[in-house]
């Protein structure tokens, strides 16, 4: 049985921080499944880490959807949240149940996340009542970069401050089950924190936060085009890879790649007869 929204729920209840982490293939999705991770996030940061976009906003639901399929194969225990690509829930409320309808049914996520407060409050509801758990997200919200101009933190000055906790009561009050808090200050993320009943999940939020989400190519070392600050290395897998590659890369043109260890061999006589057919014909 996977992670459910009142697991989640409960969490905050008690106190307990939740660790959520992005995922975009089966391989991966098998490794942070084991691991214990309780959410697993198909983000739409997808865009840049894994098919080079310099922005999440060129992701359509057609990448959104052929990932999460391959993640909800990779997992058999952590709820998987899918992110709605930029538009696909602006539109109308039709429109954004038809695309967030796709995620469950078609693709076998148990939830979509969602940028925005008070401006997408009705579209949550709706998708609430129609039995489709969300995870809001607001402050730094990647697909408005544009309108923002640029990622920078949120939330600093008190009109901003009060319009994200008003966002996040929003989001509470339509039925979202969790929120993500994405690079504002510490005091704010935790006073929103303490101020709504939903958990909180922070990136580039502080240590107030009910959890927390990284993006795996991040955490991992593996996304080196930049280092965002609130990134937690855990590894540095790009310079492990590389290593290994220029190894392998330098075995096959030396010739000590494969070894009999990777190789199947033959009765020897069946070479000999065919060596014999072929040379006499
Ligand atoms: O797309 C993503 O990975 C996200 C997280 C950074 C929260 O939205």
């Amino acid at each position: 049985m996977r992670t459910t929204v009142q697991q989640v729920r409960d969490l905050k209840s008690r106190g307990e921080k939740i660790a959520v982490l992005t995922a975009y293939d089966y391989t991966t999705a098998q490794v942070v499944d084991r691991a214990g991770i309780s959410v697993i996030l198909v983000g739409d940061s997808l865009g840049m880490v894994v098919l080079g976009y310099d922005s999440t906003i060129p992701v359509t639901m057609e990448d959104m959807l052929h990932h999460t399929k391959a993640v909800v194969r990779g997992s058999q225990k952590a709820m998987i949240v899918a992110d709605m690509p930029f538009m696909t829930y602006n539109i109308s409320i039709k429109e954004t149940l038809r695309n967030a309808a796709r995620f469950i049914q078609e693709a076998g996520a148990q939830a979509v996340k969602l940028e925005g407060g008070v401006t997408v409050a009705d579209k949550v509801r709706k998708l609430v009542d129609c039995g489709i758990p969300v995870m809001g997200h607001i402050g730094l919200t990647p697909q408005s970069v544009n309108q923002l101009s640029g990622y920078k933190i949120q939330g600093k000055t008190p009109e901003t401050a009060k319009k994200l906790l008003a966002d996040a009561r929003a989001l509470e009050e339509a039925g979202a089950f969790a929120v993500v808090l994405e690079t504002m200050p510490t005091e704010l993320s935790a006073y929103i924190s303490s101020k709504i009943s939903i958990p909180t999940i922070g990136i580039g939020a502080g240590a107030g936060c009910d959890g927390q989400v990284q993006v795996i190519s991040d955490l991992l070392g593996l996304f080196t085009d930049f280092v965002p600050k609130h990134t937690g290395q855990y590894a540095r897998l790009a310079d492990l890879i590389s290593d290994a590659v220029t190894a392998y890369g330098r075995d096959v043109r030396q010739g000590t790649f494969p070894t009999a260890h990777q190789s199947f061999t033959m009765d020897e006589t069946i070479i000999e007869t065919i060596r014999r057919e072929d040379e006499n014909p």
